[in-house]
């Protein structure tokens, strides 16, 4: 009753990432999005998520200390600040020299939501590796012909990998990278664990060896664009 889902108020602050946002709506991080520290966001990725603390997480929290002033903690609004993790060419959000960075964004996300997984059946209708991967090789391709200030170096890729894993895993199965379309879905839009849908915690620990295997998978899945010139502005003047 605690951990129920309750909708962000006109004061709570949220950030660009669903994962963060939905243990905020369920009181897994505090529901008004300030003073999130870092042993209180490893805890409750570990015990929602099945998410051990690991050198991946780790790192992200680290560079999440960067978007803000304060020594040791964050808003989730802080989060938005475009470079440090944010960045283009999300699948459910729009770019920053577009639009609004921060919230979600049904257009957007409709690459994600209306691919199409081959062999699966309306009944069990999951994403995988494969389709999410062709799904960002389009959302780059959106981005690139939309944004002339498109930044999309290795960082950015490498960030948009790690962040489709952890929802695969969050959602699915983190060895196969299997999860339902219907519980992806309400994790995107409602930012709300999907329990009454019959999600649960994943069983098997997501951490850097099982999220590096994904990140591989759907990296091969989305060459097409890859690799990109990068940003002239990060291009080596030697
Ligand atoms: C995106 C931070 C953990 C799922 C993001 C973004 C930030 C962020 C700043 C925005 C990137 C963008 O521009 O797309 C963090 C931090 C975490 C964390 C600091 C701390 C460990 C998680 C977890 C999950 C998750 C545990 C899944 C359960 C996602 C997803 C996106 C994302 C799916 C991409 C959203 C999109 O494509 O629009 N995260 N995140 N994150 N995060 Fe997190
Ligand atoms: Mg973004």
């Amino acid at each position: 009753e605690y951990h129920r889902w309750i909708a962000p108020g006109e004061d709570d602050l949220r950030s660009p990432c669903p994962g963060l946002n939905t243990l905020a709506n369920h009181g897994f991080l505090p529901r008004d999005g300030r003073n999130i520290t870092i042993p209180v966001v490893l805890n409750a990725a570990e015990l929602v998520y099945n998410n051990p603390a690991d050198p991946v997480l780790n790192l992200a929290l680290k560079l999440a200390l960067l978007t803000t002033d304060a020594p040791d903690s964050f808003t989730l609004n802080d989060l938005k600040l475009h470079g440090t993790i944010e960045h283009d060419a999300s699948l459910s959000r729009s770019d920053s020299d577009l639009g609004d960075n921060l919230r979600f964004n049904d257009t957007i996300f409709s690459t994600l939501s209306e691919s199409y997984t081959p062999g699966s059946t309306p009944d069990l209708d999951s994403y995988d590796p494969t389709s999410v991967g062709k799904a960002l090789e389009q959302r780059l391709a959106l981005a690139k012909k939309e944004n002339p200030e498109l930044i999309n170096t290795i960082k950015e890729r490498q960030l948009q990998l790690l962040e489709t894993s952890l929802f695969l895993s969050a959602m699915g199965d983190p060895i196969t990278g299997i999860a339902p379309k219907k519980f992806v879905q309400i994790f995107f839009r409602e930012e709300r664990l999907p329990l009454a849908e019959g999600w649960s915690r994943p069983v098997s620990p997501t951490n850097s060896t099982s999220l590096m295997n994904l990140m591989a998978q759907l990296g091969k899945a989305s060459q097409n664009h890859w690799p990109w010139l990068p940003h002239p502005a990060f291009a080596c003047p030697w």
